[in-house]
């Protein structure tokens, strides 16, 4: 039997295990990743974690296919998928295509990500229609808020849990192979996952999603200037970072660093 294509392996996952995601922005990042996620975000969340900018709609596309090609140069099994930054699609279903294909031609990624659900219904479906896969997003969309001040949590009201759901009906028609379902208050985000026929993977949204996401450098505790709730760190590295760069700073200034094991010597030379 031919093997799955890993877009297909990743739907399957839905009903068998919970699905692995996280964001993945450098090679090294990619390298230290891929080996344990089923899943890796080039997400534009890296306008904030990696260019310091106050939100996500400043980073463009050609932005986003570096990191893209940075990320696929150290893939060896998880599936990559590249979000469409804000402004490369959503002025139509011609834009959208045009954007996804120069991101999966120049990259080699498996997919693309963009926001919106029922807005972006015929955006989506444009991109599917010439084959290239698109991950969903729902809920909180951060390309929509000017600042993480003005990010909201959704499903609050019946009116905004019956449009979640229609969004994600939407995607679902349109033929996407995933949705990521942002900032959604429980139990509403519970009942859209259940209704999802496609993976649903979670931030801050539920537990009964099919799988979960978080951004890798808030998880490893590396990046202070916005902690959301939803957030676990599963390390501290900020603080280590900092302790390093004084021992650092102590052993140059000091002259203890480098030592004698650090230098070239010709006999060096000559052994190799
Ligand atoms: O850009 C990003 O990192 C994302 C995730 C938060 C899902 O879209």
């Amino acid at each position: 039997m031919p093997d799955q294509d890993p877009v297909s392996a990743f739907r399957a996952l839905k009903g068998q295990r919970k699905i692995v995601c996280l964001t993945a922005y450098t090679a090294p990042m990619a390298a230290a990743l891929d080996p344990h996620c089923d899943l890796m975000l080039v997400g534009d969340s890296l306008a904030m974690v990696v260019y310091g900018m106050d939100n996500t709609r400043d980073i463009d596309l050609d932005t986003m296919i570096r990191h893209g090609k940075a990320v696929m140069r150290q893939r060896e099994k998880a599936l990559v998928v590249i979000d469409l930054p804000a402004g490369s699609y959503e002025d139509s279903p011609q834009q959208a295509l045009a954007s996804a294909r120069r991101v999966i031609d120049q990259t080699g990624a498996h997919g693309v990500k963009l926001e919106g659900g029922v807005a972006m219904q015929a955006h989506v479906q444009a991109i599917c229609s010439s084959g290239i896969p698109v991950m969903g997003h729902i809920g909180l969309l951060p390309q929509h808020a000017a600042s993480v001040k003005k990010f909201r949590i959704t499903g609050k009201t019946d009116e905004e849990a019956s449009q979640l759901m229609r969004d994600c009906e939407a995607l679902a028609e349109a033929g996407v192979f995933s949705i990521v379902m942002e900032g959604m208050i429980e139990p509403v985000a519970s009942a859209v996952a259940a209704a999802c026929p496609v993976p649903s993977i979670g931030i801050g949204a539920s537990p009964n999603c099919d799988g979960q996401i978080l951004v890798t450098e808030d998880m490893l505790g590396m990046f202070h200037a916005y902690i959301p709730k939803f957030v676990r760190k599963f390390a501290t590295l900020q603080p280590d970072i900092t302790a390093a760069a004084i021992a650092y700073q102590q052993a140059v200034i000091s002259g203890d660093f480098p030592e004698a094991d650090h230098l070239y010597y010709l006999e060096d030379e000559k052994k190799t």
